[in-house]
C-alpha cells in the first residue's frame, strides 16, 4: 500500500519497478496481490496515473465495487470524494523460480 514516487522522479519507470519488486515478494505467500486506488486526479495527477500503471501492469477491479473507508457503498447514498473512496484492483501471481538480487 501507498505506492508513491516523487514527481520530479516520475515517468522513468520507477513505479513499474516497485510494483515488480511488490509482486516478487507477495508471490511467496500469496497468489494474489491486490491494492486499492483513489478516484480522483489533481494537480500533481491524483490518483490518475496510479490507475494507468496497474491497470498496464495487469491488475483487475476484484469485483466488489468501490469502498468507503473499507466499507462497501451504499447505491444511493452520498460519499466525499477524497482518500478514502477506493476502488480495489488485484492481479493473480505466477512463481517464476528463485531470483537473485
Ligand atoms: C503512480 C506512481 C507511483 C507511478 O510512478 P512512476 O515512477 O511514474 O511509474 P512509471 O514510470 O513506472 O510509469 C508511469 C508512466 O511513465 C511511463 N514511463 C515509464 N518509463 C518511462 C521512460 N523511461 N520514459 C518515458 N516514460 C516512461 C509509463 O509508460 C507510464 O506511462 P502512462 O502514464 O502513460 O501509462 C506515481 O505517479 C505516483 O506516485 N503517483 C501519486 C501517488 C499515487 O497515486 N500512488 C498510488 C496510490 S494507490
Amino acid at each position: 500500500m501507498d505506492l508513491n514516487v516523487l514527481p520530479s522522479f516520475r515517468k522513468m519507470g520507477i513505479g513499474s519497478l516497485l510494483l515488480d519488486r511488490a509482486e516478487k515478494e507477495a508471490v511467496t505467500r500469496s497468489d494474489t496481490i491486490g491494492i486499492g486506488v483513489g478516484l480522483y486526479a489533481g494537480e500533481d495527477g491524483g490518483y490518475g496515473l496510479a490507475q494507468r500503471l496497474y491497470v498496464k501492469c495487469g491488475y483487475i477491479p476484484d469485483g466488489k465495487g468501490i469502498t468507503y473507508n473499507y466499507e462497501p457503498m451504499i447505491p444511493g447514498n452520498s460519499y466525499l470524494l477524497d482518500d478514502d473512496l477506493v476502488l480495489w484492483f488485484t492481479k493473480k501471481l505466477i512463481w517464476e523460480g528463485l531470483w537473485i538480487y
